[in-house]
């Protein structure tokens, strides 16, 4: 069976070899050109052999103008497979599992060959990736875990930056879940599997999903990418602190943070947060059945008494603005001149997000500053917009009696009119 495949193989390769060039394709694809034996033949197999033939055509090394050979070896010039195949001409055939990362990282971790296509490119996955978990695993003898083609797909390898990518920030979920969702692969090792789905539900992934907002972490924001679980980032509290540089400043410096710790992973900011469903914050984390304050701090206690006051602050700016900011709307509804409050109203809003910053040093006393500040400008402004509305109710009234004399003189005039008609 196997020597009928060869043979036809040979057949249809010879053909192919025989026939004119299409000139159109080998100008415009190197990669298509007629001395690639590989893929000509392999384009006319069958099943798992004629796959890569037929993938190849979308893949960055086939612009790159590379070929099956750079991967796999062999001739891609000689028609006869036993030839093109051949060990003698450095045929690998299928690398093995083992054996991906550095099949990738002979071109990819060399700099000379790599600036030769483009300059700008790093030429650290592989090392990074020997430093992963994934990376120690697969050499431990573990082909379970990821290697690059499991995160960047095989024969249709894209730009990282295609939509189309596995490694796209709206894909990677997926690739991840791949194996991080699959309970009965990843059952051995102890770990959920709930990742995708607790993802699915933050506002990380709403940003990037609904908002097309690129900058919210995906997994490898938070993990790395090669390096996954990277041994640079110490602490939960660095991995958000990298994008939400203010709450960690404050954070750092709380009676919190030597208590949450954060060095062995779990910890800092998802104690409150969690860390793959991060829903949006309201002062229902700090009061209420689903406060994640009352677990520790029982009401009447010193932290029970803050979480309440923090609430308290907030809530009551919060509504304070609401109202100013409805009557601003009415005022202004009626065509007052109320801009100069509006702006003013937008620094209300601003202390508002400044108390919620202020909360995360735990001190009450910097909560208390910011919403007094903002609860001031609420007034306020309410205050002007009210001066406003008190000022139309004027105007209507001065008007409505102008509208009556001028209607009690229309009168009389029309009197008057009738009265010289009756006489003439
Ligand atoms: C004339 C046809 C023909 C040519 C030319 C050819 N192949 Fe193949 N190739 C085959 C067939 C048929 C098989 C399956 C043979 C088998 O199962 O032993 C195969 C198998 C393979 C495999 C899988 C081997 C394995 O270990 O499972 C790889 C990889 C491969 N070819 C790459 C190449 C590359 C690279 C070239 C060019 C340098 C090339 N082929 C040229 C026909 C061809
Ligand atoms: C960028 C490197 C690269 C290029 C280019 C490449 N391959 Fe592969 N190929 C691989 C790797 C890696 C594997 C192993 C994949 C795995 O184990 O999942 C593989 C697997 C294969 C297999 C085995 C498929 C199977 O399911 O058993 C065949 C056949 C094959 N390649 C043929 C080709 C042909 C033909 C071309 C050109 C059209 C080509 N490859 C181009 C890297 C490459
Ligand atoms: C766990 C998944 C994963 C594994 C394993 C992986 N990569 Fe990547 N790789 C990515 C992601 C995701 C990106 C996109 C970078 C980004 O947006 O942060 C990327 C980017 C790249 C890039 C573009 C340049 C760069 O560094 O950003 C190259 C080249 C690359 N990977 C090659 C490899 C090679 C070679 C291997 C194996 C040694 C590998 N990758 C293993 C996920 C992975
Ligand atoms: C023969 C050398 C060679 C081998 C082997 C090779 N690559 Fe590449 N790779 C390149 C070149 C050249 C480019 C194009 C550089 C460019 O334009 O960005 C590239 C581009 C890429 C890109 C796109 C990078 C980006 O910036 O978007 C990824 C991803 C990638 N390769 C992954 C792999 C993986 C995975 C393997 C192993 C299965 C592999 N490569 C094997 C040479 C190679
Ligand atoms: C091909 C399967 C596969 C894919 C795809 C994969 N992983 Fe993994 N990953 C594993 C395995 C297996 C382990 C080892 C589990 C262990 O030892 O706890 C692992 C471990 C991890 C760990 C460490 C977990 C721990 O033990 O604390 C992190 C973090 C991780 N992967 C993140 C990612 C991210 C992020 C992606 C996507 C960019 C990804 N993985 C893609 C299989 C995979
Ligand atoms: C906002 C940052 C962030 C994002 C985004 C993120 N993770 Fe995590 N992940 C963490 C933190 C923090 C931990 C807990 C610390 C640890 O065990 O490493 C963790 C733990 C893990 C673990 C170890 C097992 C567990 O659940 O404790 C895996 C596996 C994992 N994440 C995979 C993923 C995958 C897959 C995605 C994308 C769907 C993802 N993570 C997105 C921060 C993040
Ligand atoms: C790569 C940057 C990045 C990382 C890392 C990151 N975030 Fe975010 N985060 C964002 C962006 C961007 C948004 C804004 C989403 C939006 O538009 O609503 C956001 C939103 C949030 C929100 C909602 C607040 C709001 O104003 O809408 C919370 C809470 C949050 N992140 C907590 C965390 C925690 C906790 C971590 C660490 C486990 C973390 N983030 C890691 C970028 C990041
Ligand atoms: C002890 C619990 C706790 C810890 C630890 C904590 N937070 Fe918060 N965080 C909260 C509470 C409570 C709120 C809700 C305030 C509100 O909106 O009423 C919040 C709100 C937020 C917001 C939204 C602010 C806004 O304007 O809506 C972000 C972003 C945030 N936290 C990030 C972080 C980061 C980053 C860390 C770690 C450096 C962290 N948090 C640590 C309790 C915590
Ligand atoms: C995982 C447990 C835990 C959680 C959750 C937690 N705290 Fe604490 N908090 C502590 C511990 C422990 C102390 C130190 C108490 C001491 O030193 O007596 C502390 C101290 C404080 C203090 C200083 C006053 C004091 O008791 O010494 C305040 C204020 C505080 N927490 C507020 C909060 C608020 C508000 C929340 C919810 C947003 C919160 N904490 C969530 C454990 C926690």
């Amino acid at each position: 069976m196997r020597r009928l495949t060869l043979l036809f193989a040979l057949v249809t390769a010879s053909v192919w070899a025989q026939a004119p060039a299409k000139p159109q394709a080998s100008t415009t694809q190197a990669a298509h050109a007629p001395d690639d034996t590989c893929t000509q033949c392999h384009s006319a197999m069958e099943g798992a052999i004629q796959q890569p033939a037929l993938l190849i055509k979308d893949d960055v090394h086939t612009t790159a103008g590379l070929s099956c050979a750079n991967c796999h070896g062999g001739d891609a010039t000689a028609v006869e497979p036993d030839v093109s195949m051949s060990k003698a001409k450095g045929f690998i055939g299928k690398p093995k599992r083992a054996d991906i990362p550095a099949l990738c990282g002979k071109c990819h971790s060399d700099p000379g060959y790599m600036r030769r296509y483009r300059p700008q490119q790093r030429v650290d996955q592989l090392e990074l990736y020997k430093t992963s978990i994934h990376g120690k695993k697969l050499a431990s003898g573990d082909m379970n875990a990821a290697t690059c083609v499991d995160c960047h797909s095989v024969h249709n390898i894209r730009a990282v930056k295609d939509a189309n990518s596995p490694t796209h920030p709206l894909n990677i979920p997926a690739t991840c879940g791949k194996c991080h969702s699959d309970a009965a692969k990843m059952k051995q090792y102890g770990i959920p599997t709930n990742q995708v789905d607790e993802y699915h539900t933050s506002v990380h992934w709403n940003a990037i999903s609904k908002k097309g907002d690129l900058s919210a972490p995906n997994c490898v924001s938070c993990h790395g990418n090669h390096g996954a679980k990277p041994p640079d980032v110490e602490s939960v509290s660095a991995v958000c602190g990298s994008c939400h540089v203010l709450f960690a400043q404050l954070y750092e410096k709380s009676v919190h943070q030597p208590i949450f710790g954060g060095g062995n992973g779990k910890g800092g900011c998802t104690v409150c947060h969690s860390n793959h469903a991060i829903h949006q914050p309201s002062t229902a984390m700090l009061t209420g059945d689903k406060a994640v304050c009352t677990p520790c701090h029982e009401a009447g206690t010193p932290g029970g008494n803050a979480a309440a006051e923090f609430a308290k602050g907030l809530n009551g700016l919060d509504a304070a603005l609401k109202t100013s900011e409805a009557t601003l709307k009415q005022a202004e509804y009626y065509g007052m001149e109320v801009s100069a409050s509006q702006l003013e109203w937008n620094d209300g809003h601003e202390s508002l997000i400044k108390a919620r910053l202020a909360l995360h040093s735990f001190d009450t006393a910097k909560v208390k500053k910011e919403v007094d500040i903002g609860l001031a400008i609420a007034a306020r402004t309410k205050a002007a917009a009210e001066d406003a509305l008190r000022e139309k109710d004027q105007r209507r009234k001065g008007l409505a009696l102008s509208a009556l004399f001028i209607a009690i003189t229309v009168a009389a005039i029309a009197l008057v009119i009738r009265r010289l008609e009756r006489t003439a």
